[in-house]
């Protein structure tokens, strides 16, 4: 989709659709909009009063312009109340318009810099909003259906602003949306990708793939090394797969000075049948999205460098599926970690913290990072306790953990604390090992966090269970069903909040 801000007038542009915006509970069209129309004759008013258009957000009404404006049609949308229109209400008010204007076809869509007026966001947020609302609302994953292809949706976009000095803004705000958007939109092609495809060997080269496209340092670590490096953890998860595992690191090194080293470790489970504690049939269905984090971590991966924030990122991915064989690791077995730490399967499906005990004791060991922020689709228990529109934070270090939630604000992702209690520590306890991987089911969220913990140290660290939002049954404002690629604009935002930008 290509592009570009304009700042002539709104009846005098040429595209397939026109979109304006209207707010709920006014009377009247805002001024942008009674201009157009004018031009129509009334047309608009008369058809959404027929229509009771209300201006709720998201709702959609259009009119022909039958040759009297350069547009073939106006489309209006619903902003909701005009006093509660934040940045995520240009993203979904956004994501609606385009979605309709590709539904009725259109190829070229001008849009206004929607939003305005309505509250002080400035104009370079409202475009990053709508920028993304736009190109995350019209995401679909249809590369495996026959035929489908010839549907080519919005191919230029066209954002009206008021003057140069807004335009120069929505230039820039349209720009971090491309990168933001890509990076969630690569997130969830891998996430939407089966797992037959989707192995740790083509993660790995992905990552290679994405390293060599935009300039980053990878190595890619397969079962020999692991094993030199003493990640038994990660190692017991494969060891019942027919599929080699892979460790991945991917670096991006700023151009100047970096701020801070930044390690994020993205949970990689390519599919997770539950090994020998093998998962019920209608819990295995969506494993494949096991690699949600690991889909995150690489989408940012791949958009550093066009951001260019001043911080050192290493992007590791312990990448591997956990199945059953006459090979796997049985409940009752012990696996030693790289730092030392030996553990006891209790439950050879809490395999994801024991992938993530190895990333995290590697990236200390190797990377040395100033903070860790780990993402994974962890446990069931977060998606029972926060629902699946938000994911749960817990951290070692609250600071950290306040600059990653004020990002996610922004981002317009929900991610809510969650407390690690002390206490709780003692359902890890072995008779046999340092430290047993599941405790008991009431705060499964928090003793799988405080199981990471005894890796992190004292790296200031944060987790990010995304498990019940990583991965949608219904249609969302701006993710269809499927991969929400959830957390990578986020990190991203946190990301460039660490570094600033270049
Ligand atoms: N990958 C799952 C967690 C999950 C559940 C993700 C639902 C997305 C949707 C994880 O590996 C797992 O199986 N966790 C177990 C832990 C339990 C055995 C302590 C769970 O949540 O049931
Ligand atoms: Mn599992
Ligand atoms: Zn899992």
């Amino acid at each position: 989709m290509k592009v570009n801000v304009s700042t002539r007038p709104l009846t005098d542009v040429a595209g397939d659709v026109l979109v304006v915006e209207r707010y709920a509970g006014q009377p009247r069209l805002t001024p942008e909009a009674l201009r157009v129309d004018r031009a129509l004759d009334g047309l608009l008013t008369q058809v959404l009063g027929e229509e009771r258009f209300e201006g709720r957000l998201g709702e959609t009404s259009f009119v022909h312009a039958a040759g009297r404006l350069a547009v073939k049609r106006v489309l209006v949308v619903g902003m909701g109340p005009r006093a509660e229109c934040t940045a995520e209400t240009v993203r979904r008010a956004a994501s609606a318009a385009a979605r309709r204007a590709r539904d009725l076809g259109a190829r070229t869509v001008v849009m206004r810099l929607i939003g305005s007026g309505a509250t002080r966001i400035p104009p370079e947020t409202r475009a990053q909003a709508l920028g993304e609302g736009v190109r995350l609302g019209v995401y679909v994953f249809d590369r495996y259906k026959t035929g489908k292809k010839e549907e080519l949706g919005i191919e230029v976009l066209t954002v009206l602003a008021s003057d140069a000095r807004e335009q120069a803004a929505a230039r820039q705000g349209l720009r971090l949306a491309e990168l933001t958007a890509e990076a969630t939109n690569f997130a969830r092609d891998l996430i939407n990708e089966p797992a037959n495809s989707v192995t740790a060997t083509a993660l790995a080269e992905a990552a290679r793939g994405i390293a060599k496209a935009v300039g980053l340092r990878v190595r890619i670590h397969d079962r020999a090394a692991c094993e030199r490096m003493g990640m038994g953890a990660f190692l017991g998860v494969n060891r019942g797969s027919t599929e080699p595992p892979r460790f991945i690191h991917l670096t991006y090194v700023p151009k100047g000075r970096a701020r801070r080293r930044i390690a994020l470790i993205g949970k990689g489970i390519t599919f997770d049948s539950g090994g020998l504690d093998l998962k019920p049939a209608d819990a295995m269905e969506r494993m494949k999205g096991d690699m949600s984090g690991a889909a995150a971590v690489l989408g940012i991966m791949k958009v550093l460098p066009g951001l260019g924030p001043a911080v050192e990122v290493h992007g590791l991915i312990a990448a591997t599926d956990n199945m059953p064989s006459g090979s796997a690791t049985k409940p009752g077995d012990i696996l030693r970690a790289m730092n030392g730490t030996t553990i006891e399967v209790n439950n050879t499906d809490a395999e994801g913290r024991l992938t993530l005990a190895d990333a995290v004791a590697y990236a200390r060991k190797e990377v040395k990072p100033d903070e860790i922020v780990d993402i994974a689709t962890l446990t069931g228990a977060c998606a029972i306790a926060l629902g699946q529109l938000c994911a749960g934070a817990m951290t070692n270090n609250p600071t950290l953990q306040a600059r990653v939630l004020r990002a996610a604000e922004r981002a317009g992702e929900r991610v809510w604390p969650l407390p690690l209690i002390d206490e709780y520590r003692e359902g890890l306890r072995s008779e046999v090992a340092d430290l047993k991987n599941t405790g008991p089911r009431p705060g499964g969220a928090i003793t799988a966090a405080l199981f990471l913990k005894e890796f992190a140290g004292d790296t200031p660290w944060v987790h990010l269970d995304i498990a019940g939002a990583a991965f949608t049954d219904k249609d969302l404002p701006y993710a269809p069903k499927g991969g929400v690629g959830f957390g990578a604009r986020t990190l991203l935002a946190y990301l460039m909040a660490t570094g600033g930008r270049s």
